[in-house]
């Protein structure tokens, strides 16, 4: 989400007679715009503040970094503007001071995003911000606001443009796409509608198990250019954690919705994100979690140690934290786990083929292309193909995790 609002704000201000460069040590401005769902990145954030500041730059603190920490931040930068004050943005630039209301629209900021011009083959669009869910854990709500939808029109217009200037992939996205409800029109519909426009790839992330009906999978299943993918948050196998954490879904409803979606689409790829080290968590939740992890067989995930993050519920709500190497152990344990399912079915993929849209070179060789499947697998591809090609890859071995082939003819 970031990285979409950073692509607006960017053409926002080019537009409005700023200049835009790449390298911050020759720019008059810089501004972060930072996430701060988590520790670690908070703390490179509040470096690249200091950084910049002591070497006179006109510092901007931007995004979910400017919202949580408000005030404060004004210690570390000239101007802070949180995210749903981009609209004032090319007006308050150059002030100084605290911009962070939630309540505002965004009206003007869609249009700068409708209007930019410097578009890639692969795409975000934002189709709802904010969310109501308050997981104990986390500081969205408190960042982003509440959840608020942009009207179906409005994103459709967004994405025509984007095939227009030569994308091919957009990848709808929100903080809660399943809650998407705007005058009637809900998720399913408004994927069923950017489904008839003329884009090769539709993905949408994030979306949440307490919201997702299953009726979005069975248009997945009948449209071709919807990506059979799925990224699902579990966060913890516990029955007691989830609640505790406010999830609204039990492990059993949580196995229920992965087993529906692959039985109406068999090639779905199911990702996640998991925590570990909650506050209360006990050895027996954990071993919930891996039993979890072997039930659904994830294709991939994103492994994270709780974090105390203010003003999040949880921050407020307990004392005493986890020991921290006991959080570590699991944390790695749960990694290994995941590990092995991923590698067995990376292996499971040698000898098929796969369309695969090429979106770079090979990190550790330039001779060779890296791409997604339409499940969103990375794979290598033996041969130098140019960025937005689709090529058909017969996966031939295994790397690590990672898959490679060779193009074939179709
Ligand atoms: N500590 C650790 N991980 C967190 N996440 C959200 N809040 C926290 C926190 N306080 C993780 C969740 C979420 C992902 C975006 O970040 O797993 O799904
Ligand atoms: Fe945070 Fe929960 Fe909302 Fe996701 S659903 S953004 S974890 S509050």
């Amino acid at each position: 989400m970031n990285e979409y609002d950073s692509a607006v704000i960017k053409e926002m201000l080019k537009e409005n007679g700023f200049v835009y460069t790449n390298s911050p040590d020759a720019a008059n401005i810089v501004i972060v715009n930072g996430c701060v769902v988590r520790e670690k990145p908070e703390k490179k954030e509040f470096e690249l503040l200091k950084y910049y500041k002591k070497r006179g730059k006109f510092v901007v603190s931007a995004g979910c970094l400017a919202q949580k920490d408000k005030e404060a931040l004004l210690e570390f930068s000239d101007l802070v503007v949180g995210p749903m004050e981009y609209d004032n943005l090319p007006e308050i630039i150059k002030r100084r001071g605290v911009f962070t209301d939630y309540n505002k629209e965004r009206d003007k900021f869609y249009e700068y995003a409708r209007k930019r011009d410097e578009v890639g083959f692969s795409e975000y669009v934002t189709i709802m911000t904010g969310c109501d869910n308050f997981c104990t854990y986390c500081v969205v709500p408190f960042t982003r606001g509440r959840e608020k939808s942009r009207p179906p029109w409005d994103i459709i217009d967004e994405v025509k443009g984007l095939i227009a200037k030569g994308t091919k992939e957009i990848t709808l996205i929100g903080q809660n796409v399943n809650s998407y409800f705007y005058e009637g029109v809900d998720f399913k519909d408004l994927l069923q509608m950017i489904s008839k426009l003329n884009v090769k790839r539709i993905r949408f992330t994030t979306s949440h198990p307490r919201d997702i009906s299953l009726a979005v999978f069975d248009i997945m299943a009948k449209k071709d250019n919807i990506m059979p993918h799925i990224h699902l948050p579990v966060q913890t196998g516990s029955n007691k954690l989830l609640k505790e954490m406010r999830r609204g879904y039990t492990r059993e409803e949580y196995i229920y919705i992965v087993d529906a979606a692959r039985k109406i689409i068999p090639d779905i790829v199911i990702s996640a994100d998991i925590m570990v080290g909650y506050p209360t968590e006990t050895e027996e939740d954990f071993l919930s979690t891996l039993d979890l992890v072997k039930r659904v067989q994830f294709d991939y995930a994103y492994m994270f140690i709780y974090s105390p993050r203010k003003p999040s519920i949880a921050y407020y709500r307990y004392k005493e934290q986890l020991p921290k190497e006991v959080a570590v152990r699991r944390h790695r344990r749960l990694v290994e786990t995941v590990q092995q399912i991923v590698i067995k079915k990376r292996k499971d993929m040698i000898g098929k083929t796969y369309e695969v849209m090429i979106d770079g070179h090979a990190k550790k060789n330039e001779g060779l292309s890296r791409g997604k499947t339409r499940g969103n697998i990375t794979v290598v591809v033996e041969k130098h193909i140019p960025e937005g090609e689709f090529i058909k890859v017969k996966i031939t071995h295994v790397n690590g995790a990672t898959p490679i082939g060779k193009p074939i003819k179709t």
